[in-house]
């Protein structure tokens, strides 16, 4: 089986902390990116250039691969199209094993929109017989102050729910921990998170204490959020991911704390406060 491990996202904030990672074991690798320009300089790292969207270029990419760490694409209106063509290039380049982000609590009818690509996405990996693991993680820690707008307010139709937000450093540790050593999680999905459910209204009060300013948490019905987001002038199928980040927190559905992190890494996830500070 070759040691090769081919990681694509690697310009982005989840595959940049893997590869960096990687490069800090002496892994040996390729990082599969859209723009050879903007990926980061590491020794003694392979580059190749390919979309996922370009199943020759990706293939080609891919040649001689142990395993693939499959980053889910950014918003678009087909990411499972966009997945399936990558996932089926990897197989015809006849690599091994993938390991895809996915998200917590990922089903054909869930909650969170973007969360039905990722159960496809899964599912699509399964049949082709590939061996996989997949990394279902929470929402991510590192996107909590995005949520607040301008006037201090968080708003979103989460009411009370309560969620488990992970760090995209955990996330990476994992995934850089499953890699080097695929066949000992093969067929394992793991359910990422961080060390503390929380409501909005606990997210609010955490911002505030490290900002040192006022942040709170307005809970909105559905149409009020989607009526909030109209000025953004965005996709229908984007609002509807935004709205339903917040709606899936409201739902329950999101209101899991795992020890997956601690299990794979040996050491425990960071929190809320640790992030926002670091
Ligand atoms: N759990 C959560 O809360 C949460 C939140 C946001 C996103 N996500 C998911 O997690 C993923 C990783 O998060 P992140 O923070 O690292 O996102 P990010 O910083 O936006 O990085 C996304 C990476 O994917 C690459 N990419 C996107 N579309 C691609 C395509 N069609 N072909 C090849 N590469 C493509 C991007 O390449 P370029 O640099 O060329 O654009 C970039 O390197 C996201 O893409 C998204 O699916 C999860």
């Amino acid at each position: 089986m070759s040691d090769l491990i081919a990681v694509t996202g690697a310009t982005g904030g989840l595959g940049g902390r893997i590869a960096r990672r990687l490069a800090q074991s002496g892994a040996r690798q390729r990082l599969v990116v859209r723009d050879p320009s903007r990926a980061p300089r590491l020794d003694g790292v392979e580059v190749a250039q390919a979309p996922y969207e370009d199943p020759a270029a990706f293939a080609a990419a891919l040649d001689g691969a142990g395993v693939l760490m499959l980053i889910s694409a950014s918003e678009h209106p087909d990411r499972v199209a966009l997945h399936s063509a990558a996932v089926d290039a990897a197989v015809a380049a006849g690599v091994p094993r993938i390991v895809y982000t996915s998200f917590l609590g990922a089903g054909p009818e869930c909650t969170f929109t973007f969360g039905r690509d990722h159960w496809h996405t899964e599912r699509h990996i399964e049949e082709t017989g590939v061996g996989f693991t997949f990394l279902r993680d929470s929402l991510y820690l590192d996107f909590m102050a995005n949520m607040v707008g301008d006037d201090g307010v968080i708003r979103g139709p989460a009411g009370e729910g309560r969620f488990a937000p992970v760090a995209r450093d955990d996330v990476a540790a994992v995934a850089a921990s499953v890699l080097q050593d695929p066949s000992a999680h093969e067929g394992a999905t793991y359910d990422l998170t961080g060390p503390e459910l929380l409501t909005m209204a606990d997210v609010a009060s955490v911002l505030s204490e490290v900002r040192g300013s006022p942040v709170t948490f307005e809970n909105e019905t559905l149409d009020e959020a989607y009526a909030s987001r109209a000025k953004y002038d965005a996709p229908d199928w984007a609002v509807a991911g935004w709205v339903t980040s917040y709606a899936a927190i409201g739902a329950g559905e999101l209101d899991v704390v795992t020890d997956h992190v601690m299990k794979v890494t040996g050491h425990p996830p960071l929190s809320l406060a640790q992030v926002l500070r670091a």
